[in-house]
Protein backbone atom coordinates (compact mmCIF):
# COMPACT_ATOMS: atom_id res chain seq x y z
CA UNK A 1 0.00 0.00 0.00
CA UNK A 2 1.23 3.26 -0.29
CA UNK A 3 0.97 5.00 3.08
CA UNK A 4 1.17 8.56 4.20
CA UNK A 5 2.57 9.46 7.25
CA UNK A 6 1.93 12.57 9.26
CA UNK A 7 3.91 13.94 11.66
CA UNK A 8 6.52 11.31 10.09
CA UNK A 9 9.64 12.96 11.49
CA UNK A 10 8.52 12.50 15.07
CA UNK A 11 9.38 10.08 17.24
CA UNK A 12 6.64 7.62 16.74
CA UNK A 13 6.62 8.74 12.96
CA UNK A 14 10.18 7.62 12.37
CA UNK A 15 9.68 4.24 13.47
CA UNK A 16 6.12 3.93 11.41
CA UNK A 17 7.99 5.09 8.22
CA UNK A 18 10.98 2.55 9.06
CA UNK A 19 8.62 -0.31 9.59
CA UNK A 20 6.35 0.45 6.73
CA UNK A 21 8.98 0.05 4.47
CA UNK A 22 10.18 -3.28 6.26
CA UNK A 23 6.76 -4.43 5.71
CA UNK A 24 7.05 -3.76 1.68
CA UNK A 25 4.88 -0.26 1.57
CA UNK A 26 5.51 2.95 -0.14
CA UNK A 27 5.72 5.81 2.43
CA UNK A 28 4.99 9.33 1.15
CA UNK A 29 6.10 11.08 4.63
CA UNK A 30 4.70 14.29 5.82
CA UNK A 31 5.76 16.48 8.23
CA UNK A 32 6.37 20.42 8.64
CA UNK A 33 8.69 22.52 6.90
CA UNK A 34 12.28 22.31 7.89
CA UNK A 35 11.21 18.78 10.09
CA UNK A 36 12.51 15.49 7.83
CA UNK A 37 13.90 12.21 8.61
CA UNK A 38 16.98 10.45 7.66
CA UNK A 39 17.13 10.90 3.86
CA UNK A 40 16.00 7.57 2.16
CA UNK A 41 15.36 6.88 -1.40
CA UNK A 42 12.32 5.36 -0.72
CA UNK A 43 10.71 7.97 1.18
CA UNK A 44 8.75 11.17 -0.69
CA UNK A 45 9.10 13.73 2.08
CA UNK A 46 6.39 16.76 1.37
CA UNK A 47 5.96 19.71 3.84
CA UNK A 48 2.81 20.48 4.77
CA UNK A 49 1.63 22.39 7.88
CA UNK A 50 -1.65 20.68 9.30
CA UNK A 51 -3.86 23.68 9.97
CA UNK A 52 -3.91 24.77 6.11
CA UNK A 53 -6.36 21.85 3.81
CA UNK A 54 -4.71 22.68 0.56
CA UNK A 55 -1.40 21.39 2.07
CA UNK A 56 -2.58 18.40 3.84
CA UNK A 57 -4.64 17.89 0.25
CA UNK A 58 -0.89 17.82 -1.28
CA UNK A 59 0.64 15.68 1.21
CA UNK A 60 -1.88 12.65 0.73
CA UNK A 61 -2.40 12.94 -3.27
CA UNK A 62 -1.59 9.50 -4.34
CA UNK A 63 -1.61 7.71 -1.21
CA UNK A 64 -3.93 4.98 -0.61
CA UNK A 65 -3.79 5.06 2.88
CA UNK A 66 -2.97 7.38 6.10
CA UNK A 67 -1.76 7.15 9.16
CA UNK A 68 -1.74 10.30 11.09
CA UNK A 69 0.20 11.08 14.17
CA UNK A 70 1.39 14.65 13.24
CA UNK A 71 0.18 17.18 16.34
CA UNK A 72 1.06 19.18 19.74
CA UNK A 73 1.10 17.71 23.39
CA UNK A 74 0.58 19.82 25.95
CA UNK A 75 1.77 21.31 28.21
CA UNK A 76 4.62 22.23 25.92
CA UNK A 77 2.32 24.01 24.11
CA UNK A 78 -0.27 26.72 24.72
CA UNK A 79 -3.66 24.90 24.91
CA UNK A 80 -5.29 27.34 22.08
CA UNK A 81 -2.76 26.07 19.99
CA UNK A 82 -3.12 22.67 20.58
CA UNK A 83 -6.70 22.24 20.13
CA UNK A 84 -6.03 24.15 16.30
CA UNK A 85 -3.77 22.08 15.43
CA UNK A 86 -4.60 18.55 16.77
CA UNK A 87 -8.55 18.96 15.93
CA UNK A 88 -8.35 21.04 13.05
CA UNK A 89 -5.44 18.65 11.81
CA UNK A 90 -7.20 16.10 11.81
CA UNK A 91 -10.41 17.17 10.47
CA UNK A 92 -8.03 18.16 7.63
CA UNK A 93 -6.85 14.53 7.39
CA UNK A 94 -10.26 13.46 7.20
CA UNK A 95 -11.71 15.53 4.46
CA UNK A 96 -8.34 14.90 1.98
CA UNK A 97 -8.86 11.13 3.38
CA UNK A 98 -12.38 11.16 1.92
CA UNK A 99 -11.77 13.27 -0.89
CA UNK A 100 -8.93 10.60 -2.45
CA UNK A 101 -11.19 7.85 -1.30
CA UNK A 102 -8.42 6.40 1.14
CA UNK A 103 -9.08 2.81 1.58
CA UNK A 104 -7.72 3.20 5.40
CA UNK A 105 -7.02 5.71 8.23
CA UNK A 106 -5.54 5.34 11.36
CA UNK A 107 -4.99 8.09 13.74
CA UNK A 108 -2.95 8.59 17.08
CA UNK A 109 -5.48 9.83 19.95
CA UNK A 110 -4.27 9.33 23.78
CA UNK A 111 -4.82 6.83 26.49
CA UNK A 112 -5.57 10.88 28.10
CA UNK A 113 -8.69 11.03 25.72
CA UNK A 114 -10.48 9.78 29.20
CA UNK A 115 -8.59 12.27 31.04
CA UNK A 116 -5.03 10.96 32.84
CA UNK A 117 -1.90 12.93 32.90
CA UNK A 118 -2.74 16.15 32.61
CA UNK A 119 -6.22 16.10 34.90
CA UNK A 120 -5.75 17.80 38.11
CA UNK A 121 -7.08 14.62 39.79
CA UNK A 122 -8.13 12.06 37.26
CA UNK A 123 -11.16 10.34 37.98
CA UNK A 124 -11.21 6.89 36.48
CA UNK A 125 -14.95 4.59 37.74
CA UNK A 126 -13.13 0.57 37.20
CA UNK A 127 -10.05 -0.70 36.54
CA UNK A 128 -9.17 -2.11 34.15
CA UNK A 129 -10.21 0.32 32.30
CA UNK A 130 -11.53 -0.83 29.01
CA UNK A 131 -12.56 1.75 25.77
CA UNK A 132 -15.79 2.30 26.92
CA UNK A 133 -14.80 4.25 30.01
CA UNK A 134 -16.44 7.66 30.22
CA UNK A 135 -14.13 10.71 29.45
CA UNK A 136 -13.44 13.23 32.05
CA UNK A 137 -10.77 15.28 29.92
CA UNK A 138 -10.70 18.82 31.04
CA UNK A 139 -7.26 19.93 29.36
CA UNK A 140 -6.46 20.85 25.77
CA UNK A 141 -4.73 17.80 24.76
CA UNK A 142 -7.07 15.66 26.17
CA UNK A 143 -9.94 17.44 24.91
CA UNK A 144 -8.26 17.03 21.40
CA UNK A 145 -7.59 13.25 21.57
CA UNK A 146 -11.55 12.81 22.57
CA UNK A 147 -12.69 14.95 19.94
CA UNK A 148 -10.50 13.22 17.42
CA UNK A 149 -12.06 9.72 18.05
CA UNK A 150 -15.47 11.68 17.84
CA UNK A 151 -13.68 13.01 14.04
CA UNK A 152 -13.31 9.28 13.49
CA UNK A 153 -16.48 8.14 14.52
CA UNK A 154 -18.35 10.84 12.05
CA UNK A 155 -16.18 10.42 8.66
CA UNK A 156 -16.77 6.59 9.44
CA UNK A 157 -20.44 6.93 9.28
CA UNK A 158 -20.33 8.66 5.86
CA UNK A 159 -18.10 5.75 4.47
CA UNK A 160 -19.21 2.45 6.09
CA UNK A 161 -17.04 0.16 3.82
CA UNK A 162 -13.77 1.91 5.13
CA UNK A 163 -11.39 0.90 8.39
CA UNK A 164 -11.04 4.06 10.92
CA UNK A 165 -8.73 3.55 13.75
CA UNK A 166 -7.69 5.26 16.57
CA UNK A 167 -4.98 4.20 18.70
CA UNK A 168 -5.19 4.93 22.91
CA UNK A 169 -1.21 5.60 22.85
CA UNK A 170 0.63 5.88 26.06
CA UNK A 171 4.05 6.89 27.09
CA UNK A 172 5.71 5.45 23.78
CA UNK A 173 9.55 3.98 25.09
CA UNK A 174 12.40 2.10 23.80
CA UNK A 175 11.75 -0.49 25.81
CA UNK A 176 10.53 -2.11 29.27
CA UNK A 177 14.17 -0.96 30.51
CA UNK A 178 13.57 2.46 29.39
CA UNK A 179 10.15 2.24 30.53
CA UNK A 180 10.63 1.43 33.97
CA UNK A 181 13.31 4.01 34.22
CA UNK A 182 11.09 6.79 35.45
CA UNK A 183 11.63 4.86 38.39
CA UNK A 184 10.10 3.46 41.77
CA UNK A 185 8.29 6.97 42.18
CA UNK A 186 4.75 5.18 41.85
CA UNK A 187 2.80 8.38 42.92
CA UNK A 188 4.12 10.11 40.33
CA UNK A 189 2.76 8.29 37.62
CA UNK A 190 -0.46 7.52 39.34
CA UNK A 191 -2.35 10.03 37.07
CA UNK A 192 -2.08 7.60 34.15
CA UNK A 193 -1.79 4.69 35.69
CA UNK A 194 1.67 3.57 35.25
CA UNK A 195 0.84 2.68 31.78
CA UNK A 196 3.77 2.53 28.75
CA UNK A 197 4.21 0.66 25.06
CA UNK A 198 7.24 0.32 22.81
CA UNK A 199 7.84 2.72 20.03
CA UNK A 200 7.82 -1.08 18.15
CA UNK A 201 4.73 -2.10 19.49
CA UNK A 202 3.14 1.26 18.73
CA UNK A 203 4.40 1.00 14.93
CA UNK A 204 3.43 -2.56 14.61
CA UNK A 205 -0.70 -1.63 15.96
CA UNK A 206 -0.77 1.45 13.18
CA UNK A 207 -0.02 -0.46 10.31
CA UNK A 208 -2.11 -3.63 12.09
CA UNK A 209 -4.88 -0.97 12.45
CA UNK A 210 -4.40 0.92 8.57
CA UNK A 211 -4.75 -2.91 7.01
CA UNK A 212 -7.64 -3.89 9.22
CA UNK A 213 -10.03 -6.12 7.39
CA UNK A 214 -13.14 -5.16 9.07
CA UNK A 215 -14.63 -1.66 8.17
CA UNK A 216 -15.88 0.89 10.84
CA UNK A 217 -14.64 3.19 13.38
CA UNK A 218 -12.73 1.40 16.18
CA UNK A 219 -10.93 3.24 19.24
CA UNK A 220 -8.03 0.63 20.74
CA UNK A 221 -5.84 0.77 23.71
CA UNK A 222 -2.63 0.44 22.58
CA UNK A 223 -0.66 -0.15 25.63
CA UNK A 224 1.81 -2.74 27.30
CA UNK A 225 0.52 -5.29 29.47
CA UNK A 226 2.68 -4.80 32.29
CA UNK A 227 2.93 -1.38 34.03
CA UNK A 228 6.33 0.55 34.46
CA UNK A 229 6.75 -0.45 38.35
CA UNK A 230 7.79 -3.30 40.32
CA UNK A 231 4.99 -2.75 43.11
CA UNK A 232 1.67 -4.96 42.43
CA UNK A 233 -1.26 -3.60 40.50
CA UNK A 234 -3.39 -4.89 43.18
CA UNK A 235 -1.28 -2.67 45.73
CA UNK A 236 -1.31 0.46 43.30
CA UNK A 237 -4.89 0.41 42.91
CA UNK A 238 -5.64 -0.38 46.18
CA UNK A 239 -3.03 1.97 48.08
CA UNK A 240 -3.79 5.15 45.31
CA UNK A 241 -7.49 4.07 44.12
CA UNK A 242 -8.82 2.49 47.09
CA UNK A 243 -12.74 3.69 45.95
CA UNK A 244 -12.09 2.36 42.58
CA UNK A 245 -13.96 -0.94 41.69
CA UNK A 246 -12.08 -3.69 39.94
CA UNK A 247 -13.96 -5.53 37.33
CA UNK A 248 -11.20 -8.44 37.12
CA UNK A 249 -8.33 -9.60 39.06
CA UNK A 250 -4.93 -6.92 38.60
CA UNK A 251 -2.51 -9.84 39.23
CA UNK A 252 1.30 -9.10 39.44
CA UNK A 253 2.29 -5.80 37.26
CA UNK A 254 -0.47 -6.50 35.15
CA UNK A 255 -1.85 -3.37 33.09
CA UNK A 256 -4.67 -1.16 34.10
CA UNK A 257 -5.62 -0.47 30.54
CA UNK A 258 -7.73 -3.46 28.57
CA UNK A 259 -6.07 -4.52 25.11
CA UNK A 260 -8.84 -7.53 24.60
CA UNK A 261 -10.26 -5.12 21.68
CA UNK A 262 -6.46 -4.44 19.93
CA UNK A 263 -5.65 -8.28 20.78
CA UNK A 264 -8.84 -9.53 19.15
CA UNK A 265 -9.96 -7.20 16.08
CA UNK A 266 -5.88 -6.45 15.13
CA UNK A 267 -4.09 -9.40 16.61
CA UNK A 268 -1.61 -7.21 18.33
CA UNK A 269 0.28 -8.32 21.30
CA UNK A 270 0.29 -6.09 24.37
CA UNK A 271 3.45 -8.42 25.74
CA UNK A 272 5.23 -8.55 22.11
CA UNK A 273 7.76 -4.91 22.75
CA UNK A 274 9.55 -5.72 19.72
CA UNK A 275 7.44 -7.87 17.39
CA UNK A 276 8.16 -8.96 14.49
CA UNK A 277 6.23 -7.66 11.18
CA UNK A 278 3.96 -10.46 9.95
CA UNK A 279 1.71 -11.08 7.22
CA UNK A 280 -1.27 -8.69 8.51
CA UNK A 281 0.96 -5.54 8.56
CA UNK A 282 1.97 -6.04 5.01
CA UNK A 283 -1.92 -6.21 3.32
CA UNK A 284 -4.96 -6.06 4.18
CA UNK A 285 -6.12 -9.65 4.73
CA UNK A 286 -9.57 -11.16 5.30
CA UNK A 287 -10.98 -11.35 8.57
CA UNK A 288 -10.22 -14.34 10.26
N1 LIG B 1 4.84 10.10 22.71
C1 LIG B 1 3.90 9.55 23.49
O1 LIG B 1 4.20 9.01 24.56
C2 LIG B 1 2.45 9.60 23.06
C3 LIG B 1 1.47 9.10 23.92
C4 LIG B 1 0.14 9.12 23.52
C5 LIG B 1 -0.19 9.64 22.27
N2 LIG B 1 0.79 10.13 21.46
C6 LIG B 1 0.41 10.71 20.15
O2 LIG B 1 1.16 10.07 19.13
C7 LIG B 1 1.45 11.00 18.09
C8 LIG B 1 2.93 10.99 17.80
O3 LIG B 1 3.62 11.30 19.02
P1 LIG B 1 5.19 11.58 19.02
O4 LIG B 1 5.68 11.26 20.37
O5 LIG B 1 5.82 10.97 17.83
O6 LIG B 1 5.17 13.18 18.87
P2 LIG B 1 6.29 14.13 18.26
O7 LIG B 1 6.09 15.47 18.88
O8 LIG B 1 7.64 13.49 18.35
O9 LIG B 1 5.88 14.20 16.73
C9 LIG B 1 4.78 14.95 16.28
C10 LIG B 1 5.12 15.51 14.92
O10 LIG B 1 4.01 16.34 14.50
C11 LIG B 1 4.57 17.42 13.79
N3 LIG B 1 3.67 18.56 13.79
C12 LIG B 1 3.34 19.37 14.82
N4 LIG B 1 2.55 20.37 14.41
C13 LIG B 1 2.37 20.20 13.08
C14 LIG B 1 1.66 20.92 12.08
N5 LIG B 1 0.96 22.04 12.36
N6 LIG B 1 1.69 20.46 10.81
C15 LIG B 1 2.40 19.34 10.48
N7 LIG B 1 3.09 18.61 11.39
C16 LIG B 1 3.07 19.05 12.68
C17 LIG B 1 5.86 17.75 14.52
O11 LIG B 1 6.77 18.48 13.68
C18 LIG B 1 6.38 16.37 14.92
O12 LIG B 1 7.33 15.86 14.00
C19 LIG B 1 0.90 12.34 18.55
O13 LIG B 1 -0.37 12.54 17.95
C20 LIG B 1 0.75 12.19 20.05
O14 LIG B 1 -0.29 12.98 20.56
C21 LIG B 1 2.10 10.12 21.82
Amino acid sequence: MRIAVTGAAGRLGRHVVARALRAGHEVVATDLPGAAGEPDGRVEWRAADLTDLDEVRAALAGAQGVIHLGGLVHPRYPEPQVHRVNVNGTYHVLVAAEEYGLEGVCLASSINAIGGVYSADPRYDYFPVDEDHPTYAEDAYSLSKWIVEQQSAAFARRRPDVAFSALRLHGLRDDAEAATSRGPDDGRARKDLWGWVSFDAAAAACLLALLRPTPGHAVYHVVADRTITGTASAELAARWYPDVPLRAPMEGNAGFYSTARATADLGWDPADDHPEIGPRERSRLPAA
